[in-house]
This record gives structure tokens, C-alpha cells and sequence, in this order.
């Protein structure tokens, strides 16, 4: 969590923010823009999420692309998450990160041969479960297996055809949606299946959205599913897993979240009334466990009028952090070695990095005067590095992680020159 000592400097998992970069202090002096992750919390995260299941058998599958640092990936490994991944690379990170095949799950629209194959062939039996996206994309799994003589383990990801309360661009279960097979297609996918002798259905599944604040359509969605299971199970051997998916929001100051705690408690609810408590209930978290626990720490470059408008311009940019031009999404900004003002107080100065477009902009944030010469960007430990490029010529950032009250690893930015030699190559 991120407190403030007794001056008022920014203190996260038991560390002053400045002492990070500041040779004088001790720290290791590495540069900003710098994200820094309090990997305890994060794992507290995941304990938490996992008590709301009770005693039902269940799977945090950790979604990869909210934070692929190894260090993370580690950390929730030994905390119990498996991980549902999106291409063969975060596969293969997620293997190389000590996490257990059957404890991974893989979704996407496209997957490519040498992915499909990567994921049958891993380990003893594959991966815990291909998740199917379309009724085509069985044959295709099937081809895969007959020549590697495997059995792929599949789950139906189902569109449930639930209108998740979120932002267009990260809503998911909708008809239109790109991912997942209609429900009206289910009956084509099952023949399918009947067709594939080296293809097996382990379950069913969907992910209706991102950054869900309530759990009302989750819920409806996790019916869907369960009765879909449900209706399977008639005629076919019982299933192994449902995945509900991920989506649990985080508070980004905005108001806060259904807790993920009690999304788990109304999946396992509904499970058990249906009588499936014996099968493994997946969810699939990435911001409810990492984004609050990551901060994105800048330097002010400069200051600017013009007019009334008072710009503070900063050594982070929308290539490090994408989330604000992308979605027009809003992260608290604040002073990093000096107390925040009191709500309503302060100046107002628009926060904005370097980058050549007018939507790198982080929003008017309100600072006392003067205004700091660091500031730290709050919630930013999900879909921040990972979606962070080089545009513009700008390197990727430092990225930092603390574990018990201290700095455990560091993997400083490749610079300037190396960008250049790469380009120039
Ligand atoms: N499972 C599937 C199949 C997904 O597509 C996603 C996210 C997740 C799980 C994890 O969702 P989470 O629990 O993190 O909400 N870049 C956007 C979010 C894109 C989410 C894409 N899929 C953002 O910065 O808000």
C-alpha cells in the first residue's frame, strides 16, 4: 500500500519512493520514469482472492498481459495462481517461470501452429486447457494433436451474450465481440468436437470484460456457463473446469470495486447450488491483483503557462503509460517527496510528458506551490510496462520491485544508446 512517512514522502511496501533515485540516499540511483511494484501486496492480492473461494476447488489463472515481470510471475506462482496467457510468448514465460503447465490456460482468436503446438506439447499432457475461441478453430487444434499424436485439452469459451458495464474498447462477452463463440453456435462446436478424436473437452468458459465494478453481470454470465456445463454433462463425461474469467475492477478514484473476494464467493455459490462443486472453478485476474501495487515514478522536466493553463510537463510519457490516451483513463498523480494537498486545495496544472501527440496527456492534477520536482503516477501496475513501447525514440522504462521492506530486483532502461544502434542497424 502506499502511505507517507512522517515529511510526507511517498512510502510503498515499506520504501521511500525517493530514496530509489537518489545516489546519495543509498539508493541505486536508477533513473525515471520508473515503475515500482510492491510484489508482497500483490500476492496478498491473490491470498485474498483465493479465501473468497472457500472450500471450493478453484484456479487463479494470473492473466499475463496486466504484468509479465518475471519476478511477479514468480511470486504469484509460489503463491498458488497458475496463469491464463494469450500467445506463445507469454507461454513460454509463464513456463519458464517455474508455472505448471496444468495450471495455465491460453486464450485467443489466432492462434498460430507453432503456438497451438507449443501448448499441446508442454509437459506430460499439454497445458490445462486451450481455451476455443470458434467453431473453426477446433479443426485446427485437431490437426495439431493428430500430427504430434496428443490429446488437446480443450475449454469452450462461450460469448454469453452479457453487455459488461465497462469501457466499449474492453468489454468482451458482448454479441460482436471478436472473442469467443456465440451461444448459437455451441451446437456447430460440439459436433465439431464429436468430429475431433484427439481434441477433449475439459470445460467451458468466458470473459465477459475488463475493470467490471460490480459483480451482477459476472454473475449472469457465471449462470450461463454453469448451465451450459450442466446441459453437457447429461450426455458427455463430467467436465473438469468452468472459467468465469477475469475482469475485477480496481479503484482508480473513481469509487470502488465490488471487492474480487466476493465475485469468488458468488461463483462458488452458484457452483455448488448447481451441483459442480466438484469441478475446479478458474477465474482469470490481471488488474485485481498487480494495478493498484505499481506506481510510475517521474521527474518534472519543466513547467508551462500559456494563457490560464499551467502545464507540468514530465519525464514520463503515454509510451510508457498508455492507458490515459488510449481510453481517456485517469491515474491520480501526486508529489512524490512531499505530502499531496488536501482535496479541493492546491493549484490545478495539466500533467503531460514529451511525446508528440496531443493525447500524451495525463490529466489536471492539483498540486501546492511551488509544484514537486517528482511525482508518482498512481494504479499502475497493470497494462503499464506491458503495453509500454519505444515511440518516439523514448526507451522502455526502469522497472523496480520491492519484497519485504526492501528492493529484491531492478531492470534499469536500455537507454538511449542501444535504441540507436538497434534502429541504425
Ligand atoms: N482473461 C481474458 C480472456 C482477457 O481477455 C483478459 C483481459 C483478462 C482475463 C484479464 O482481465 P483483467 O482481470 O485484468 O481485467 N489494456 C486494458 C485491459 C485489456 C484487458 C484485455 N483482456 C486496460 O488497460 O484497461
Amino acid at each position: 500500500m502506499l502511505t507517507r512517512d512522517a515529511r510526507g514522502a511517498a512510502v510503498l511496501g515499506g520504501v521511500r519512493l525517493g530514496d530509489l533515485f537518489d545516489v546519495a540516499a543509498g539508493g541505486e540511483a536508477v533513473r525515471t520514469p520508473a515503475y515500482v511494484y510492491d510484489v508482497d501486496a500483490m500476492v496478498a492480492a491473490a491470498r485474498e482472492l483465493g479465501r473468497g473461494f472457500g472450500p471450493q476447488s478453484h484456479l487463479i489463472a494470473y492473466a499475463v498481459k496486466a504484468n509479465s515481470a518475471g519476478v511477479i510471475l514468480r511470486a504469484l506462482a509460489e503463491a498458488g495462481c497458475g496463469a491464463d496467457v494469450v500467445s506463445g510468448g507469454e507461454l513460454g514465460l509463464a513456463l519458464a517461470c517455474g508455472i505448471s503447465p496444468d495450471r495455465i490456460l491460453y486464450s485467443g482468436v489466432a492462434k498460430q501452429d507453432p503456438e497451438i503446438d507449443r501448448a499441446i506439447g508442454a509437459g506430460e499432457r499439454g497445458i490445462l486447457a486451450l481455451e476455443i475461441e470458434s467453431v473453426e478453430e477446433i479443426a485446427r487444434v485437431e490437426a495439431r494433436a493428430a500430427a504430434l499424436g496428443r490429446i488437446a485439452r480443450v475449454s469452450l469459451r462461450i460469448k454469453p451474450g452479457i453487455v459488461a458495464d465497462t469501457h466499449a474498447h474492453i468489454a468482451t462477452g458482448h454479441d460482436e465481440a471478436k472473442f469467443g463463440i456465440a451461444q448459437a453456435d455451441v451446437p456447430a462446436a460440439f459436433a465439431a468436437l464429436a468430429a475431433a478424436p484427439h481434441v477433449r473437452l475439459v470445460g467451458v468458459g468466458s470473459h465477459i470484460g475488463s475493470q467490471l465494478m460490480r459483480a451482477t453481470e459476472y454473475l449472469a454470465a457465471a449462470d450461463v456457463l454453469i448451465e451450459l456445463a450442466r446441459e453437457r454433462e447429461t450426455t458427455h463425461a463430467p467436465l473438469e473446469l468452468v472459467d468465469f474469467g477475469g475482469g475485477f475492477g480496481i479503484d482508480y478514484g473513481d469509487g470502488s470495486p465490488t471487492p474480487p473476494g466476493e465475485f469468488a464467493e458468488g461463483i462458488s455459490a452458484r457452483i455448488a447450488r448447481a451441483g459442480l462443486g466438484a469441478r475446479t472453478a478458474v477465474v482469470e485476474p490481471g488488474r485485481a491483483l498487480v494495478g493498484a501495487h505499481g506506481v510510475l515514478c517521474a521527474t518534472v522536466v519543466m513547467t508551462k503557462r500559456s494563457g490560464d493553463r499551467r502545464w507540468l510537463f514530465i519525464d514520463a510519457g503515454m509510451n510508457d503509460l498508455l492507458r490515459p490516451a488510449l481510453y481517456g483513463a485517469r491515474h491520480h498523480i501526486e508529489p512524490l517527496d512531499q505530502v499531496p494537498p488536501a482535496p479541493g486545495a492546491g493549484r490545478p496544472w495539466a500533467v503531460a510528458g514529451p511525446v508528440c501527440e496531443s493525447s500524451d496527456d495525463f490529466g489536471e492534477h492539483a498540486f501546492d506551490d511551488p509544484p514537486p520536482a517528482r511525482v508518482l503516477i498512481r494504479d499502475a501496475g497493470a497494462y503499464g510496462y506491458t503495453m509500454a513501447s519505444e515511440y518516439n525514440g523514448r526507451p522502455l522504462p526502469a522497472e523496480i520491485f520491492l519484497r519485504g521492506g526492501r528492493m529484491v530486483a531492478v531492470t534499469k532502461s536500455r537507454g538511449i544508446a542501444a535504441w540507436i544502434a538497434d534502429r541504425s542497424g
